[in-house]
């Protein structure tokens, strides 16, 4: 990424010196909102004029974005454009880093994310995070989804829980993989699986909305393709949003995309004609391989 460009989006007058212009810096600093469809009727979850700073330095500009029920959203853009730090504004993992700060408004379910009222640990068994490197805890396959169900009180007996732990491991895919071997530790499973297991995690807390961050980019395309038919499968149930480096991926598993660049929310629309007719020139340029 050119550094010049960020600091010519930020303050160009305050530094003194207005670098040069190149088109893309031009298309940057052009930009007047986002376009697209990034408001929906009755959303999950509704994003309205978000900011997120890193100290002084604001790495989210005025995002506006809504994330419909039941559908995948898939977040793309260049590296360091934003999908990760607006990805974590929703379950305000943010809060675990300091001198991380967000505004804006950002609702669940008409509730607001960031009241005094909304307790950071229920909010983020209702709206989950499956990572980019899969990270099991150093406990048994069995351990790693029962965790989350008795810290919450899920299940009132053993009965239960092993019931929460065979459905979660089977929606994730894993069941049949791993049933002759829940007492071994989640860390002996392959990449894959272990990813797989981490879903299966989240979903063991019934969460509301799963928030992926990058969930294949450190996998094989067989284990790719698995929990690419997996999140298909998910969206029956729950809302996703992905953040991906994948273009491919972003049209196979998701409806609508968004595209951020530079911390900005450029476009957002149907995933089809994002990747067929996108209407911003930086999207074009993006999808179109010119940069990223
Ligand atoms: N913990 C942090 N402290 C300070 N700055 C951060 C932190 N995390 C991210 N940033 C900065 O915020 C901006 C957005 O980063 P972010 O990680 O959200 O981008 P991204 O789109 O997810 O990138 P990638 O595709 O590489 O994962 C970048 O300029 C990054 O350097
Ligand atoms: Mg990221």
């Amino acid at each position: 990424m050119n550094i010049s460009v960020t600091e010519a989006i930020e303050d160009p007058a305050s530094a003194g010196i207005i670098p040069e212009k190149t088109d893309h810096a031009a298309a940057v600093d052009a930009f007047e909102g986002t376009i697209g469809e990034n408001i929906v009727d009755d959303p999950k979850i509704s994003t309205r004029n978000v900011d997120v700073f890193y100290g002084t330095k604001q790495a989210i500009f005025d995002a506006t974005l809504d994330i419909g029920r039941n559908e995948v959203i898939a977040l793309i853009g260049p590296s360091g454009c934003g999908k990760s730090t607006y990805l974590r504004a929703l379950n305000r993992m943010n809060d675990t880093i300091v001198g991380c700060r967000v505004s804006g408004d950002l609702v669940l379910d008409g509730e607001n994310i960031y009241s005094k009222k909304m307790d950071p640990v229920l909010l983020r068994a209702r709206v989950g995070m499956v990572f980019q490197k899969p990270n099991p805890f150093p406990k048994s396959i069995y351990d790693n989804i029962a965790y989350g169900p008795r810290i919450h009180g899920l299940a009132k007996n053993k009965l239960e829980l092993d019931e929460i732990v065979e459905t979660s491991l089977r929606r994730a895919g894993l069941f049949d993989e791993v049933k002759d071997r829940l007492d071994a530790p989640g860390t002996g499973l392959s990449g894959g699986q272990q990813q797989r297991l981490c879903i299966a995690r989240t979903i063991a807390v019934s969460p509301e909305v799963i928030l992926m961050d990058e969930p294949a980019s450190a996998l094989d395309p067989i284990a790719t393709a698995i929990i690419e038919e997996l999140i298909d499968e998910l969206r029956k149930n729950y809302t996703i949003a992905i953040v991906t480096h994948s273009m491919q991926q972003a049209a196979r598993v998701s409806q609508r995309t968004a595209y951020f660049h530079l911390g900005k929310l450029i476009e957002v629309g149907d995933t089809n004609l994002i990747f067929t007719n996108p209407r911003h020139e930086l999207t074009e340029n993006y999808i179109t391989g010119k940069f990223g």
